[in-house]
């Protein structure tokens, strides 16, 4: 029994049984609308930032279906997909064969990744709403920097933990504030039914923890693990929604309407590197 053991098995519950509604929403068909029409589905800030992949190893922690680390393949990477949900993927391997892209997905707790993969990569990737789920972030830093060959990047584009703060008011006509930005490592527990890509779905499995972690946690843990920050930013837009009384206003972009639009960081991406 590891610590956290009881709120890893609800969050895995909880994850595996999203993956198949996932897959049908137009969310995620979107993505694999691109990958299958021979394009990809990362944002052109991810593909900036990451720069060339081309010829390069790159793990992608907590993928999910794994429809950007499939997209990573395409643009020339060897990539490497993990997540702990056995139907993510099952969905990855199966796409993967689909689309005749070189991508490996491996099935693990992503604290255990070094057990289950061989070698060191030139860029970890880590995409919106993976930190959240793990209790120690020091150690998920020294984990990045383990699995990092030497010059080798890490390439963050998180949900902002300030935005984490607050949720929809009672009465649906703002924000309130509902949770603490200091959470002092102590789990949320949240019982929701659906999902951010369908909340109107029947889901059995409601209950997850998650941990809240202060932006100078994230910065000072990968400082810690011997990583260089290359680039922080804060950003106003947000690609899911995050509260309902969010309007969709491109197929990845929702907004809070005025005058909350832009009040709050809904995102942050972090560029670091080993030495
Ligand atoms: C919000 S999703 C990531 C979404 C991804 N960025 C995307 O757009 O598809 C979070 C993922 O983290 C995985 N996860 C949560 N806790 C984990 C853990 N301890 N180890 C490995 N994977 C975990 C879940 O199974 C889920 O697939």
């Amino acid at each position: 029994m590891t610590d956290h053991q009881a709120e890893y098995d609800a969050n895995l519950a909880n994850w595996d049984e999203r993956v198949a509604i996932h897959f049908d929403s137009p969310m995620y068909r979107e993505h694999l609308d691109d990958l299958r029409a021979g394009g990809h589905c990362l944002s052109a800030t991810h593909v900036e930032l990451v720069g060339d992949v081309v010829g390069k190893r790159l793990i992608h922690l907590q993928c999910h279906m794994g429809m950007e680390t499939l997209s990573w393949a395409r643009l020339g990477a060897e990539a490497v997909g993990v997540d702990f949900a056995p139907s993510a993927i099952e969905v990855g391997r199966r796409l993967a064969d689909e689309l005749a892209l070189p991508a490996e997905f491996v099935c693990c707790n992503v604290y255990d990744t070094p057990e289950h993969v061989a070698g060191k990569f030139d860029v970890v990737f880590v995409s919106v709403g993976a930190l959240c789920w793990l209790p120690d972030v020091r150690r998920w830093a020294r984990l990045v920097a383990g699995l990092l060959k030497p010059a080798g990047l890490l390439y963050v584009n998180e949900s902002h933990p300030f935005g984490d703060i607050f949720d929809d008011a009672d009465d649906g006509r703002g924000l309130a504030i509902k949770y603490p930005y200091f959470a002092d490592g102590k789990p949320l527990r949240f019982d929701e039914p659906g999902t951010y890509a369908d909340r109107d779905a029947k889901t059995e499995h409601n209950t997850t923890y998650d941990w809240a972690h202060p932006i100078s946690e994230v910065i000072n843990s990968v400082i810690a693990a011997g990583l260089t920050l290359e680039r922080f930013d804060e950003i106003a837009e947000c690609v899911w929604p995050r509260f309902k009384l969010m309007k969709q206003v491109t197929p990845n972009l929702f907004e809070l309407p005025e005058p909350m639009n832009r009040a709050i960081p809904h995102m942050y991406t972090l560029v670091a590197r080993k030495k």
